[in-house]
């Protein structure tokens, strides 16, 4: 615990102190962990196995228990239910061979499983070990995390259908794990053998001043197909990058959805000061399917105006075709009819007309 003692940065030095402190030494700032406490914390197992306690499971053993306390999530074989990520597939006999996922580097397999990542077998025990089942951590003994663990390896074709998992045979599991040659230093992230570097990178050399504003990339939907596909956020896992807006309710301005497009992108909605007719299109609901440039749901007003520059009934058509909406010049997407006083719409094509300059 003390060991922060011999590194000479001043922040380790200030944990070290922090943590050896003595009851007395601080008084009122918590006291001396025992070393029951530390022993309850202390539970990692490494790839050299070091850490993993004494014990056994037998498949058949973990077969029980994976139907008991891992299936409802997991799938009876791992392949997960609609929800979770499959644990076990998408590994062959070969790759057992030669310690290497072959579909790993495979573009048109469509899945990453657990067991075609996976490089070290501990890795597998201690997870299992510290973080599940999800609903319970840690409520599994040693022998039944070993048991459960050489289930997931025999689905996986891994171990036989009589293969007793110990902390003795964990060296054999390792040894046939289909993705075990799969790791790398080539990034340099870390120092070693077969590494460019000679010593981790622990200097952040982010940008401090006068840096570049980094791009951010959002995605638009517009008003009118908000809901299309029903409430996103029912629909999504609440745990994950991907969530799910509350599309049940209108975008409020603070999702910053749209906002954030305006400040990368032409504009998509008029802000305010713009010219009263790029106004005009964000009060009759244009610009939930038009844009200056570029296509949205239709095309890019100055779009429009470049394809019909040459047409002398320019207006004329163009305030015909926003009234009576239509399809065809554009793509397969109708325009719906719009419902605007003749006088907008007359504004709006001029306006197209000579460019939508805002
Ligand atoms: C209530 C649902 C649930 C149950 C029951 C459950 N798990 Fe999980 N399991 C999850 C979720 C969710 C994750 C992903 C957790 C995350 O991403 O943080 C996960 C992840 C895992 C992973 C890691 C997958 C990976 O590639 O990162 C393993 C291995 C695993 N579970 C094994 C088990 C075992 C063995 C049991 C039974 C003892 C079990 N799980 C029971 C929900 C569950
Ligand atoms: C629901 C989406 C939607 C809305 C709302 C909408 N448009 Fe369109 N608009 C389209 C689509 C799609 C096209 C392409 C139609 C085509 O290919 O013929 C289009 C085409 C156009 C064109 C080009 C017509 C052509 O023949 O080149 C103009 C001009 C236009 N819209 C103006 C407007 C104006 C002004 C409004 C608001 C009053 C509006 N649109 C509202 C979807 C929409």
């Amino acid at each position: 615990m003390c060991s922060f003692r011999s590194a000479s940065a001043a922040v380790a030095l200030l944990l070290a102190t922090t943590v050896c402190a003595q009851p007395g030494e601080y008084p009122g700032i918590g006291r001396k962990a025992t070393d029951k406490e530390v022993a309850a914390w202390d539970i990692d197992v490494r790839p050299d196995f070091k850490g993993l306690p004494k014990g056994s499971g037998s498949v058949t053993q973990g077969q029980a228990l994976w139907e008991e306390r891992c299936a409802s999530c997991h799938g009876v074989f791992g392949e997960s239910n609609e929800v979770f990520q499959p644990l076990v597939g998408g590994t062959t006999a070969d790759d057992v061979k030669r310690g290497r996922a072959a579909r790993l580097t495979d573009a048109s397999f469509p899945g990453r499983t657990t067991l075609m990542k996976l490089s070290t077998v501990s890795t597998l025990w201690d997870y299992i070990n510290r973080a599940m089942p999800w609903n319970a951590p840690k409520s599994l003994k040693t022998d039944e995390v070993y048991a459960v663990t050489a289930f997931l390896l025999n689905l996986g074709g891994v171990v036989p259908d009589d293969f007793v998992l110990s902390d003795a045979t964990m060296a054999q599991a390792q040894r046939r794990l289909p993705n075990r040659a799969g790791t790398t230093m080539a990034h340099a992230l870390w120092p070693g053998a077969n590494s460019a570097r000679t010593a981790p990178d622990v200097r952040a050399r982010a940008c401090q001043r006068d840096c570049v504003a980094e791009p951010k990339v959002a995605s638009l939907l517009p008003d009118h197909a908000r809901n299309a596909h029903g409430n996103l956020a029912e629909q999504n896992r609440a745990v994950g990058a991907q969530r799910g807006i509350d599309t049940a309710r209108p975008a409020d301005d603070d999702d910053g959805i749209a906002r954030k497009l305006d400040s990368t992108t032409v504009a998509v909605k008029p802000a305010a000061g713009a010219s009263s007719a790029w106004a005009l299109a964000g009060k009759h609901g244009c610009t939930a399917c038009h844009g200056l440039e570029g296509k949205l749901i239709g095309p890019g007003f100055r779009d429009v105006g470049r394809k019909h520059a040459a047409r002398d009934d320019a207006v004329v058509y163009l305030q015909d075709k926003i009234r009576s909406g239509g399809a065809g010049a554009w793509g397969t997407m109708p325009m719906p009819p719009q419902n605007l006083p003749e006088s907008d719409a007359r504004t709006l094509a001029q306006w197209i007309a000579q460019g939508a300059r805002q």
